[in-house]
């Protein structure tokens, strides 16, 4: 397999080489939850925090060496040791928002339109036609998420599962390539993706995306087997042909590869952050603690850096754009409203981005 790009790897590449694993020295972390506490009260409503609000300093190069390593390495990064001791579930997600405010526009996830995420368990059914893993205790899938970065930041890790799993899409396409050309050429015609019921105002509840795109030499991934499954429910979506099908079939069966697939163990104060163009993540299932305060808890933040590449002009039917440099992607939900409006126009100003209509 010729590696074509750094977001290429296999499994045995990112075990034997953790250059995409970096640490916030202690004097770092002491400064960030400072920069935390020293803001105001943690449960503020986001939207009102402003960039300028949180003095991040000692902690920005290992966070913009982990972004950069996101956008132009692996495709993933973990930045390890954010304050965790002695601090407040709200503080945590707020220190979450913060990083975020300094990197990019964080992009709405839900029918809620929520701008940040708890990911627990909140005995969510999956696989309902509206169903999202991140509300559920279940073994999920691989898929991508549906802005340009995700950030998940560990507060609770649960006692028994919730590993972290993840693919490169650049590495898996080439084997499906090699290996079934046919199959290849099925994952870059278009399917159709559900919106699950979560569309605004103005879009249409499917869209159309290949699964796989080669553009300059890359890889672009769009996968979600749960949103393919529901938009064949849906009058008016065209039906899978034969070897669409087949060819879905065979590219998971790819992603669980020994080869391919990392598992990985976040622990209490790691975050971890996905381009998802180029990378597919998964979690294994898992048994939660019974005390409230211990639940697995992680927080998941999507965002839009003023940076990232041009993506593949069919990709704009769900980013809204593909250009670079614009307030793109994420899920406006039900609730994008005139407050939500304004955040995405004056954080995107202070990334120096544009609108997108
Ligand atoms: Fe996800």
């Amino acid at each position: 397999m010729a590696r074509t790009s750094p977001a290429m790897w296999t499994a045995a590449d990112v075990q034997s080489d953790t250059g995409w694993i970096l640490r916030l020295s202690d004097d770092a972390s002491a400064a960030l939850l400072a920069a935390v506490r020293g803001a105001g009260d943690p449960d503020r409503p986001l939207l009102d925090w402003r960039r300028e609000d949180f003095a991040l300093g000692p902690c920005l190069p290992t966070l913009a060496a982990a972004f950069r390593e996101v956008r132009d390495g692996r495709g993933m990064a973990l930045v390890k040791n954010l304050p965790r001791a002695g601090v407040t579930a709200a503080e945590f997600r707020l220190m979450t928002w913060a990083i975020g405010l300094h990197f990019g526009v964080a992009r709405p996830q839900n029918r809620a339109s929520d701008y940040i995420t708890a990911v627990q368990d909140a005995g969510t059914t999956y696989r309902s036609p509206t169903g999202r893993g991140y509300s559920s205790n279940a073994e999920l899938d691989f898929h991508v998420d549906s802005a340009d970065v995700v950030l998940l930041s560990c507060y609770n890790q649960a006692p028994v599962g919730g590993m972290s799993l993840c693919v490169s899409a650049a590495t898996a396409y080439a084997i499906v390539q090699a290996e079934r050309p046919d199959y290849a050429a099925a994952l870059a015609s278009d399917y159709t993706f559900s919106r699950n019921g979560e569309q605004a105002d103005g879009e249409a509840a499917w869209y159309p995306s290949p699964i796989c795109t080669v553009e300059d030499g890359r890889v672009f991934c769009k996968w979600n087997r749960n949103r393919l499954e529901n938009a064949q429910k849906l009058d008016g979506v065209p039906r899978l042909s034969a070897v669409q099908r087949a060819a879905m079939e065979y590219f998971d069966a790819v992603l669980r590869r020994p080869q391919t697939m990392f598992s990985m163990h976040l622990e209490a104060g790691d975050l971890q952050l996905l381009c998802n163009h180029t990378m597919l993540h998964s979690r294994t299932g898992f048994e939660d603690h019974a005390a409230a305060d211990r639940k697995r808890t992680l927080y998941r933040l999507w965002l839009a850096p003023p940076d990232w590449r041009r993506l593949p002009e069919g990709w704009a039917a769900f980013y809204g754009t593909a250009e670079s440099g614009a307030v793109r992607g994420g899920i406006r939900g039900h609730q994008y409203d005139v407050e939500r409006q304004q955040f995405d126009a004056r954080q995107g100003a202070a990334m120096g981005m544009r609108t997108a209509a």
